[in-house]
């Protein structure tokens, strides 16, 4: 018989990168009705202030705090900050990303580059490092990345996007193998198409109404006939995060709606 308290997050204390909206949002608030006290960072304070008076109507304590993931001096103030008022951290979200430009190998430039392999790619690795060494004290923790399930199949013209989550899978292999001896697991979800504001930004420059159009057609392709919600993803972290999957590690789960089981030539019958 299952034990459903196995699902509990009674006690912990998480931290969740990219905490101020969309799916990093979701995650706080789903971590915290889970039982966790949450630390939200991101770069804006404000944001993070708003979001953390959600959570605390859980009744679950929670701390934000301002940092830029893709500058190591930040995310080592990040952590002692942490460590100063929770004195322990049991969960890390790696959730953090950015997608700033569409472009195409042609036109990428080494900035583009830069930006996004050191939020998404470096950011998170030394992220989990500073976070490990705490865990491997504790003798225990869950790390749980933010991937994209294109890291799987690429999306043409979000070329580094698509390297970048592709890595961030294999830095969950890679992380869950070395930290296995210290009960330390390491696991990925891989979004499909969410309702978040980097969704959106993919028709920022189109007019309000053609932006609509543009997404409903792109839900028309999601086998499920629509795109997510970020608590839809929350459920998958909340998962990750708690005794219910101690016995996984290394692995990364879709959660896309099908979209990377169907075919090219896949169209939903009216
Ligand atoms: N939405 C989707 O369809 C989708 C699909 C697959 C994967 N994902 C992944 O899911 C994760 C969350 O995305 P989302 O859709 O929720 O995006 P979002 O709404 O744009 O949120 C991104 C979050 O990251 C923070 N952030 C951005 N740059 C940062 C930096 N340099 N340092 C620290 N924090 C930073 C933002 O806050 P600040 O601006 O305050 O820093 C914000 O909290 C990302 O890793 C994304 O790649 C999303």
């Amino acid at each position: 018989m299952t034990d459903l308290s196995r699902f509990s997050l009674e006690g912990k204390v998480a931290v969740v990168t990219g905490g101020s909206r969309g799916i990093g949002r979701a995650a706080a608030i789903g971590l915290a009705k889970a039982g966790a006290d949450v630390v939200v960072t991101s770069r804006k304070l404000p944001d993070l202030e708003n979001v953390a008076e959600e959570v605390r109507t859980t009744g679950r304590k929670a701390t934000p705090i301002a940092a830029h993931i893709g500058k190591m001096d930040n995310i080592l103030m990040l952590v002692e900050k942490v460590m100063d008022e929770f004195g322990r951290i049991d969960i890390l979200v790696n959730n953090a990303g950015c997608s700033p430009a569409m472009g195409s190998i042609f036109d990428n430039e080494e900035r583009l580059w830069d930006t996004i392999i050191n939020l998404n790619l470096k950011g998170l690795y030394f992220m989990s490092q500073a976070v490990a060494k705490i865990m491997k004290e504790q003798g225990k923790g869950s790390i749980i990345n933010v991937a994209s399930m294109d890291g799987y199949k690429p999306e043409p013209f979000v070329g580094i996007y698509s390297i970048s989550k592709a890595g961030v899978i294999m830095a969950t292999k890679s992380m869950a193998l070395e930290l296995a001896p210290y009960n330390i697991r390491a696991n990925a979800v891989a979004p499909g198409p969410i309702s978040t504001k980097m969704l959106d930004s993919h028709w920022f420059h189109l007019p309000e109404e053609q932006a609509k159009a543009e997404k409903a057609e792109l839900a028309k392709n999601v086998p499920l006939k629509r795109v997510g919600d970020p608590d839809e993803i929350a459920g998958a972290i909340i998962y990750l995060a708690s005794e219910a999957s101690s016995f996984t590690t290394g692995e990364t789960i879709l959660v896309d709606g099908g979209c990377t089981i169907a075919s090219p030539e896949f169209t939903i019958p009216e």
